[in-house]
């Protein structure tokens, strides 16, 4: 594999970051109390980690709130009149808000919540599109120890309805409509079809973003605009100072079975670990001007958008449309116009840029970028090389970084604000600082170098998760699955010098343009069709979006396959979940080939999917022995 060494004087050892590592594994109680001093605690923490498997505990006894950390303590500072916040609109203005103006408008929101009757450990629910307020709602949450949960503005009401249900969230916040490639999308009226059967919810606050909210229904007594309550509200709201095990947010996301797991992340070990994975991934200096592209409905948004920036004091940039709209220069366009200098994105929408050319990115003057980054799904070398060359003009690194919304900030990435590692395209590096990460068999055996195995932790870290919403049993699988271990169900292989490169996931979860979707889930969508008996997704490859999920059904007696009832079941899909899970290809077939104890041969499907053999496809099930799996696969491929 091709090694990209950036210029000499760069290619330094790696001694600092072995040496911080070490101390980290051998005492992690000194290493991470030490660490912990980049926020500000109320009350210092009387232990530092109570490690009671699969339950960590981190800086327990200490006090803090992460809205103080991320606003009030950078005026009156330095940075008080720093730009906290550059919008980006997608039609072209921008709002820039200083630290000073931040929190000016959090106080006011934190205060409109409380009017609203929200207390410490109540959940909210956001569901926004990517402008200010969704921001200023989340630090308004934490200033008053409610409990956020934002839900990704392109999932359905469906959706929504079940995460606020199974939070009972007692306010919505949205807004009247989004733009996305300018067309207006109605949120507000996704809100009101979700809350109809949400009896924990009293209130919904609504952002007008829109120019005729006139028309918007607004339900008395439930409904209020974000403008008039902020009228009304108080200019300061004390900072509720919390517990550090205190949950600062939830997050869901897919798994296994149907139903998606609502993360739950502390507050004290959670900013900790975002704040110095910022620092250590970025190496943050007080000049520059943040861009990561994500939504914050996605854990990359509330960690690298959100909380890590902010900690930091750093300038960050939200955008409001995509990446292409209304011209495929737009992301060059927004760099040169604020001068990012850190960017950091997802391989789907590198792959998606490239393709365009690049004399999109000739057009623009994007000379202050020093660092790029990515994250969500493998990077395939061809892109890794046009990212580097061409948009970071063989300057700047390109830091492929892993994680996951359980673990709170980047497990596996180069550290290039500690030190720069020589970089291989395609691999995502080291175990990040203080993670005891290994590549291992089921039965937790350590692989040699080039062997596949799955991608393990073997310590606790101030970010993982403390337990999924409701359901304490869900979470003990994560430290079940692999004896001993926190178990990402990543494959992974580590190279003969140690850089781990990732292969995808070992479990039935899609990864859809960086997106989480269960297969599960939409199988569980088909079947509550009338039409549907039987359901099987897989996942197929993609040139862009790196898989998209392809649906095998069986139909209910009576029900003929027209290409209508086809394109009812897809856009069924579609209206359930929301747009990623829409199925790219939909078959219609008489059965689903099975094992004999009746188990659906997820590899058959898989490789018609995609058009491989079955033994090129890999998987974790047993499924029975390759020959039943082979004959299955003619069998059920003569019928299609
Ligand atoms: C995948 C996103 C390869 C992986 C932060 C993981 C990656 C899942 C990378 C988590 C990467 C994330 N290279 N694969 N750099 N980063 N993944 O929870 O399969 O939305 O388990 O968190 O994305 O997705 P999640």
């Amino acid at each position: 594999m091709e090694h990209v060494l950036l210029t000499e004087q760069r290619y330094v050892p790696l001694e600092k970051i072995k040496s911080m590592h070490r101390q980290a594994l051998e005492n992690p109680e000194k290493f991470w109390g030490e660490m912990a001093k980049c926020v500000e605690w109320d009350k210092s923490w009387d232990v530092v980690l109570e490690w009671d498997p699969p339950f960590a505990r981190w800086y327990v006894g200490g006090l803090l709130n992460i809205c103080y950390n991320c606003v009030d303590r950078h005026i009156n500072g330095n940075n008080r009149n720093k730009a906290a916040l550059i919008w980006e609109g997608e039609n072209g203005t921008s709002r820039t808000l200083t630290f000073y103006e931040l929190y000016r408008e959090v106080n006011k929101f934190a205060s409109v919540l409380l009017n609203l009757g929200v207390e410490k450990g109540d959940r909210v629910a956001i569901y926004m599109p990517m402008i200010p307020q969704a921001v200023i709602s989340m630090l308004a949450c934490t200033r008053i120890g409610a409990i956020h949960t934002v839900v990704f503005s392109g999932f359905s009401a469906e959706a929504l309805e079940d995460r606020i249900n199974d939070s009972r969230a007692k306010v919505v916040i949205t807004s009247d409509i989004m733009y996305r490639r300018g067309k207006r999308i109605s949120l507000k009226s996704t809100v009101d079809r979700a809350v109809r059967e949400c009896p924990s919810v009293n209130y919904v606050v609504v952002v007008k973003r829109g120019h005729d909210s006139e028309d918007i229904r607004m339900v008395n007594d439930r409904d209020y605009f974000w403008d008039e309550l902020m009228s009304g509200a108080s200019r300061y709201v004390e900072p509720e100072r919390v517990e550090s095990t205190h949950p600062s947010f939830i997050l869901y996301t897919s798994g296994t079975t149907g139903k998606p797991k609502g993360v739950v992340h502390s507050t004290g070990g959670y900013l900790v670990y975002a704040t110095k994975t910022m620092e250590w991934t970025w190496g943050i200096n007080p000049r520059d001007v943040f861009w990561c592209t994500a939504d914050i409905g996605w854990i990359t948004g509330h960690t690298y958008v959100v909380y890590g920036p902010l900690s930091l004091g750093t300038t960050t940039v939200i955008y409001e449309g995509a990446p292409d709209y209304p011209s495929p220069d737009r992301f060059w366009d927004i760099i040169e116009k604020h001068g990012i200098t850190v960017f950091y994105t997802a391989p789907t929408a590198i792959r998606m840029l490239m393709k365009y050319g690049s004399e999109w990115v000739k057009k623009h003057d994007i000379s202050t970028l020093r660092l790029l980054g990515t994250v969500g799904e493998p990077m395939n070398p061809e892109a890794w090389k046009w990212y580097y060359e061409v948009i970071g003009d063989k300057r700047c690194p390109v830091c492929d970084c892993y994680w996951q919304t359980e673990t709170g900030g980047h497990l596996i990435y180069p550290p290039v604000g500690v030190q720069l590692l020589p970089l291989k395209p395609g691999s995502v590096t080291f175990p990040g600082i203080g993670i005891d990460a290994d590549i291992v068999d089921e039965q937790s055996n350590s692989l040699p170098p080039n062997k596949k195995g799955l991608l393990v932790v073997r310590n606790p870290w101030p970010g993982m998760l403390m337990t999924l919403w409701n359901d304490e049993e869900r979470y003990k699988a994560y430290w079940s699955r692999v004896p001993g271990t926190y178990c990402t169900m990543d494959y992974a292989i580590k190279d003969e010098d140690g850089y781990i490169w990732i292969l995808g996931r070992a479990d039935e979860v899609l990864n859809v343009a960086g997106h989480r979707i269960g297969t599960a889930e939409i199988e569980h969508v088909l079947v509550a069709h009338p039409a549907v008996s039987e359901a099987a997704v897989v996942g197929k490859q993609d040139e862009i979006k790196g898989e998209t999920p392809v649906a095998f059904v069986v139909l209910k007696e009576g029900y003929a396959p027209t290409e209508e009832l086809k394109s009812g079941l897809i856009h069924h899909v579609k209206a359930t979940m929301g747009p990623i899970a829409t199925p790219s290809i939909l078959f219609v077939v008489e059965s689903l080939p099975k094992t004999r104890s009746g188990k659906i041969m997820r590899r058959v499907l898989k490789a018609v999917a995609s058009g491989k053999e079955p033994g090129d496809i890999t998987t974790i099930e047993d499924e029975g022995s390759i020959e039943e799996i082979e004959r299955a696969y003619e069998e059920f491929k003569g019928k299609l």
